[in-house]
């Protein structure tokens, strides 16, 4: 829906927004040569690596990595949504979001959220007047206070509810369905989605509705029933609790993530704040990002049964791209037949928090786990313990923490950890990682040989850095090259040369709703030192060479190698001949 304010209009919103600006009125920025820096909004840290570049209209931040635009910026710290962004951005500078028919969509969000919010308020209402409902709350001991808090609610059983009272036009109608409030029968009819249940608003992390969870009271199935994805509401994104987490308390010193909504209330309930929930869903990249932005130390919870093991273990495996110093990772087990809900309500407080702080360390866990599976008195069983380390520590960023866990891991198997590393090195090569502060070297001394991945993230990341130095550019030269990434540039190389004043943000933008979006705000953030004959058009079109050289060999090759299968027709003698 984004795509569909004109790209012309973005394009130069982006160029014309002074990121500066729209930082510095929300975090204190300090000028450092031709830059700003600040402490890292985005995470805990005393001194600031986060920096903020006018000529580049972009920041990023060496500790956590966090990086983007203006636009980004406000999507990320103010949590707008893309079209919101834009939308502020115009404001503040006094234009207006062209209207056309694609506006639409932007203007339906306001329309979503409000209808939300008024359900919201509305199942409030119903569970103050359904006695059985607030009984089965207190029979969880969930007092009122933390049903407010929660803006826990009732939906009353009947099939058109909340149809009857919203969906007063053919446009209400649509509404409640793209809110996911409603069902369409095949008839062309529609029901309540949320019947008899106690309703829990999921939101957003600025507090706003965005979808509700439904639990039965009785033993109906399903037990609990979730918002569909509607355009609000993303399962893989979301996390219950957070928002309150965020509201109960001011500074949060770690995060606890458990299974469902009634362990975040009743946790909440007896006073710990800071637990939230996936939505039936096991934790994602995203669910991470958010927490990691807000907190260093993340416990996951789980119940100590096989499930809750095979649960935590997926949860690791996506934790470890994460995983830099000063994080820390526990796992927590909780005895066979508890959840957090009922570990806390039958144990109390101080339980819970003692269970948590026994949790075992991420390293400890992926070493044990592994160890368990092989004979440790055995050669053979020491070797299969490394071997099965290395596509976990692969996913791991390089850095002391990662040195730490090899380390511990060549005590286990009683090897030094310099062999170890030497075992695991084929692993580093096959996902080569870079802590998030590392500054890629990109002096013209290094030695990089054409062909590799690197000449053309080399010449990717030049030309995101210094787009205007792209339009002398020969596009031509890397015509027949192949290889993953090409094209990308070849896209870029155009834009740069038909928009001739876009910026590094400008490209970012473009980018933003394409896969290879996210690479590229990490590229842009790599540093490229500039001494005095420091020449971008140069060094560009020297890596286009490098590339053209590499892909013209690569031909070489391919033409000698099938000529000793199969002859060569004419035309392919010919190119041989011309290439070599
Ligand atoms: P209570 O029984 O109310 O204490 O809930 P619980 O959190 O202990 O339930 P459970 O461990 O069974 O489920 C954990 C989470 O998984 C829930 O909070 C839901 O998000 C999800 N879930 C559980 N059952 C269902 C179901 O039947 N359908 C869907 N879609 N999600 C479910
Ligand atoms: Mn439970």
């Amino acid at each position: 829906m984004a795509g569909l304010i004109p790209q012309d209009f973005i394009d130069d919103l982006v160029a014309r927004a002074d990121v500066v600006e729209v930082i510095g009125r929300r975090v204190q920025l300090k000028k450092a040569g031709r830059e700003f820096k600040a402490c890292c909004p985005f995470h805990e840290e005393k001194t600031p690596s986060f920096t903020v570049s006018p000529s580049k209209g972009f920041y990023h931040c060496f500790g956590c990595g966090a990086h983007g635009t203006a636009v980004g910026f406000l999507m990320d710290f103010d949590h707008m949504s893309f079209v919101e962004a834009i939308e502020t951005l115009a404001n503040s500078m006094g234009v207006e979001v062209p209207r056309d028919e694609s506006d639409r969509p932007a203007q339906r969000y306001d329309e979503l959220f409000d209808l939300m919010s008024r359900v919201e308020r509305f199942w409030q209402q119903g569970l103050r007047d359904n006695q059985s409902a607030v009984d089965y709350l207190r029979g969880r001991s969930i007092d009122g206070t933390t049903a407010k808090r929660f803006g826990l609610g009732f939906a009353a059983d009947g099939w058109s509810t909340v149809l009857d009272k919203f969906g007063t036009s053919q446009e209400a109608i649509d509404r409640l369905l793209a809110a996911g409030l409603i069902i369409r029968k095949d008839n062309g009819r529609h029901y309540d989605r949320f019947r008899d249940r106690i309703v829990f608003p999921i939101r957003d992390i600025r507090g706003r509705c965005i979808g509700f969870g439904g639990r039965t009271m009785g033993d109906g199935e399903p037990k609990y029933l979730n918002s569909p994805e509607t355009v609000l509401f993303h399962k893989g994104r979301e996390l219950y609790g957070l928002h309150e987490a965020r509201q109960a308390l001011r500074q949060i010193e770690r995060f606890v993530v458990v299974e469902g909504y009634m362990d975040v209330v009743a946790l909440a309930r007896h006073g710990i704040d800071f637990s939230v929930a996936t939505l039936g869903t096991a934790t994602t990249d995203d669910h991470l990002n958010r927490l990691f932005r807000l907190t260093e130390n993340i416990d996951f919870c789980f119940d100590g049964d096989r499930a809750g093991k095979q649960a935590a273990w997926r949860a690791l495996e996506t934790a470890l791209p994460h995983i830099r110093e000063g994080r820390q990772v526990h796992f927590v087990f909780l005895p066979e037949g508890h959840d957090p809900d009922s570990y806390v309500s039958e144990h109390g407080s101080d339980a819970f928090m003692k269970a948590l702080d026994n949790g075992v360390a991420l390293s400890d866990y992926i070493i044990s786990e592994l160890a368990a599976d092989v004979d440790l008195d055995t050669v053979d069983g020491r070797a299969r313990l490394a071997e099965s380390a290395r596509p976990l520590i692969a996913k791991i960023p390089q850095g002391i923490y990662r040195e730490l866990l090899i380390e511990s891991l060549a005590n286990t198997v009683g090897l030094s950890a310099a062999k170890l590393e030497k075992t695991l090195g084929r692993a580093h090569g096959e996902n080569p990682q870079r802590t998030a502060g590392a500054r890629l070297s990109l002096g013209r001394s290094a030695s990089i040989s054409a062909g590799k991945p690197s000449v053309l993230r080399r010449a990717i990341t030049l030309l995101l850095n210094h787009p205007v130095a792209g339009g002398q550019l020969d596009v031509e030269k890397i015509a027949g090259v192949s290889r993953p990434g090409i094209d990308l540039l070849h896209d870029l190389i155009e834009t740069v040369q038909k928009e001739p004043n876009i910026t590094t943000a400008g490209l970012l933008e473009r980018w933003r709703h394409d896969d290879q979006g996210r690479h590229l705000g990490k590229l842009a953030a790599i540093e490229v030192p500039e001494d005095e004959d420091f020449d971008p058009v140069a060094e560009l079109s020297d890596c286009l060479d490098q590339l053209a050289l590499a892909g013209r060999r690569e031909r070489i090759d391919f033409l000698i190698e099938k000529q000793r299968v199969n002859p060569l027709d004419e035309d392919e003698k010919a190119e041989l001949r011309q290439l070599s």
